[in-house]
């Protein structure tokens, strides 16, 4: 229990780094929640304009997911799904912004990396192959994260295909703007300024 708990911890405070806000501050562009969906992930950092920031982003806030759940890892296969977990849930509601984050999907992104590596494969090809048919970041991740807990179970992972059935769950809530933009056929594409 107490490797749970420190799991819990460690992976809250690093998921709850808010790197696309940091990075565009750093760089002058001013607060990235005043601009485009008013979110903190890579794809609004990329409505800035600046592409290598977005990726960055994207970059960082995968990677902050990744060293949680690998880290943990070493604990056992639970200590790696509570650190995973708590750090996404930890960019979704950094104590650091009132509990307002971003939607998740580069945090689960990183940490399928730190848990199940080749599955970030799966992720890619999906989300590619969505996003040059639709230009939709959001649906893009909407259908990646769909599938990944079935590849997840019938692969034999799980009690990982179950974290991630919860991720994609928690992922979908907080898009739910974004697929009322989709149904309305208002959501912005990829390449589109807020
Ligand atoms: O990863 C977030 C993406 O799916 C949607 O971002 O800024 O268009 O709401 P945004």
């Amino acid at each position: 229990l107490p490797s749970t708990a420190l799991s819990l911890a460690f992976g809250y405070l690093l998921g709850s780094i808010p790197f696309g806000l940091i990075l565009t501050r750093m760089a002058g562009l001013g607060d990235v929640r005043k601009i485009g969906s008013g979110n903190i992930g890579a794809t609004n950092v990329l409505r800035t304009g600046n592409k290598k920031l977005a990726a960055a982003t994207l970059l960082l806030d995968a990677l902050k997911g990744t060293a949680a759940a690998a880290i943990a890892s070493l604990w056992g296969v639970e200590a790696g799904i509570a650190a995973g977990l708590a750090a996404f849930l930890g960019h979704l509601y950094p104590v650091w912004l009132g509990f307002k984050g971003g939607k998740g999907v580069a945090t689960y992104i990183g940490v399928l990396l730190g848990l199940v590596p080749w599955v970030v494969l799966v992720f890619a090809a999906i989300w590619l192959a969505m996003a040059k048919i639709s230009r939709y970041s959001s649906l893009s991740a909407l259908v990646a994260t769909a599938v990944i807990p079935v590849v997840l179970y019938l692969t034999g992972h799980e009690k990982v295909a179950l974290l991630f059935a919860v991720m994609t769950l928690i992922t979908w809530v907080k898009h739910r703007a974004n697929i009322k933009r989709l149904l309305a056929g208002t959501e912005s594409r990829i390449g589109d300024k807020g």
